[in-house]
């Protein structure tokens, strides 16, 4: 015999856009699902339904009608609607305790790694004066010309490598224009078969760390140096071995026996924009060949050169293929485009080819056309000398800015990089300082991440100016120096 249930709780909205005989068949299921109704039970006539739930028989008749045809319930001979027996184990499963939770931790067989990360807030925007790192202004973005190149990728024959499928291959057009047009200004005289275009500079140093780096590496890094360069070897198990800075940049002598791999922002080291000195570079490569190790450039700002000639690239200088270079189109155009690229000896970008196939075949072919059309028509030329003034006009606000509000700090001459490094007197706080900053709508970046080993210097920050406005720059300097005059 049938249990007779009662009307479930179910809530109608005349307001709704759903009629309301939908309302009340889902909440009928709702009640099968969460088990208040079981398969056998008896379900409310349609008369008590409309009656207890104020809408019309025929309401309730078609709610009751939908769920027969749907399975939920059956119609009997002078009994009336039944909860289907059908639906027995999908209640059953839903009802009982699902088991043991899953324990992720133990599944994941990619190891994390000690070190700090850099964080930045999210809305770094919405803040009057934000100094912060590696953001663009996205006023100086060629938008026209962009939407022009988007338009014409998708053109002709353009459409095909924009649209189909390059299985683990890059616009053919994009490695070309790059070998004859971008490196021979950073002296680099590279091949098409030397090139892999990747997703920004940073998933190339993921693809070469990939290849390069395992848990017997040993791995030279710039300390200061860039902290996702130190997340992305110690996740390879990599062990690290800090190589520090002076106003020549890396110190190569005596610190690379041993090494796989060392890690170099020659350009500008990042975070202190130190040029690599010609002399450092060569005992660099020397020792490199001496002791075979290899050495990845990561030139990821290289023309952001406010004073004399960008120097020549590392890789410029390589004449045993130990460089691997890495560029990036994040500054000239936009890091939200993710696009970048590997110059290597042709084995190791086949090799990294591979690796990137099976992570995500290739970086899209309509931005690599795009980014290609933009270089071809020489938009992308006129963009850099462009986005160059403007920053160079950003990086003569920020030094001036900093020598007249904080002259007693002695900040070093910086000619190059998209921030300045703020060593402050020994003993300042500068994350204390970053923390309080927020507070009067200014943001800067504490530099204690950017140092490999414990305990880490806190009395550092970065002051980037690539993202502020330029007209904030100097009243943002000002806010601070009076902020750091009230915490010393
Ligand atoms: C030193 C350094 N390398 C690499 C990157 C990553 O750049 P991309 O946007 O090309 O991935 C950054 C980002 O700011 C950086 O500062």
């Amino acid at each position: 015999m049938a249990r007779r249930r009662s009307t479930p709780l179910i809530r109608l909205s005349r307001d709704d856009s759903e009629p309301l005989y939908r309302q009340l068949r889902n909440g009928l299921v709702a009640a099968i699902e969460a088990g208040t109704l079981g398969p056998g039970d008896l379900l409310p006539s349609s008369r008590t339904l409309a009656l207890e739930l104020d809408v019309s028989r025929n309401t309730a008749n078609l709610a009751l009608q939908e769920l027969v045809t749907e399975g939920f319930i059956q119609s009997i001979d002078r009994v009336g609607y039944v909860v289907s027996q059908e639906v027995g184990p999908f209640v059953q499963a839903r009802r009982e305790p699902p088991g043991i939770p899953i324990d992720w931790d133990v599944r994941f067989r990619h190891p994390t790694d000690p070190y700090p990360h850099m964080r930045k807030p999210p809305n770094w925007s919405d803040y009057a004066y934000p100094f912060v790192v590696g953001q663009p202004d996205p006023s100086l973005f060629p938008t026209r010309a962009w939407n022009r190149a988007g338009r014409a990728a998708l053109d002709g024959e353009n459409r095909s490598i924009s649209l189909s499928d390059l299985i683990d291959q890059d616009d053919p057009l994009l490695t070309t224009l790059l070998c004859e047009r971008i490196l021979p200004a950073r002296g680099i005289s590279a091949t098409p078969d030397q090139i892999l275009v990747s997703l920004g500079s940073q998933q190339g140093l993921f693809l070469v760390a990939h290849a390069l780096v395992g848990s017997s590496s040993r791995v030279g890094v710039e300390d200061p140096g860039y902290p996702d360069a130190r997340h992305i070897f110690s996740r390879r198990r990599g062990t690290l071995r800090a190589m520090p800075i002076d106003d020549q940049g890396i110190l190569v002598e005596g610190t690379t026996s041993g090494l796989d791999v060392v890690f170099v922002t020659p350009s500008h080291q990042y975070p202190t924009n130190v040029t690599l000195a010609v002399g450092r570079r060569q005992q660099l490569l020397t020792a490199a060949a001496d002791d075979d190790f290899v050495v990845i450039e990561d030139d990821y700002d290289a023309e952001f050169r406010y004073q004399g000639q960008p120097t020549p690239a590392l890789k410029a200088m390589d004449e045993t293929g130990r460089v691997v270079y890495l560029g990036s189109f994040s500054k000239f155009l936009a890091p939200g485009l993710r696009l970048g690229y590997i110059v290597a000896d042709a084995p190791l970008i086949e090799h990294l080819r591979d690796i990137r196939r099976y992570m995500l075949r290739h970086p899209a072919g309509l931005l690599q056309r795009t980014t290609a059309l933009m270089i071809e028509s020489g938009d992308y030329a006129a963009s850099v000398r462009k986005t160059r003034i403007a920053v160079k006009d950003k990086w003569e606000r920020a030094s001036s800015g900093l020598a007249t509000h904080l002259p007693e700090w002695n900040i070093p001459t910086q000619t190059g990089g998209l921030s300045i490094w703020v060593p402050g007197p020994s003993g300042f706080d500068a994350t204390g300082l970053a923390r309080l900053a927020l507070g009067r709508g200014i943001v800067i970046e504490p530099g204690n991440v950017c140092f490999l080993n414990e305990p880490r210097p806190v009395n550092y920050f970065k002051l980037g100016f690539s993202g502020i406005a330029a007209d904030s720059i100097e009243p943002g300097i000002a806010a601070l120096a009076t902020l750091i005059e009230d915490q010393t």
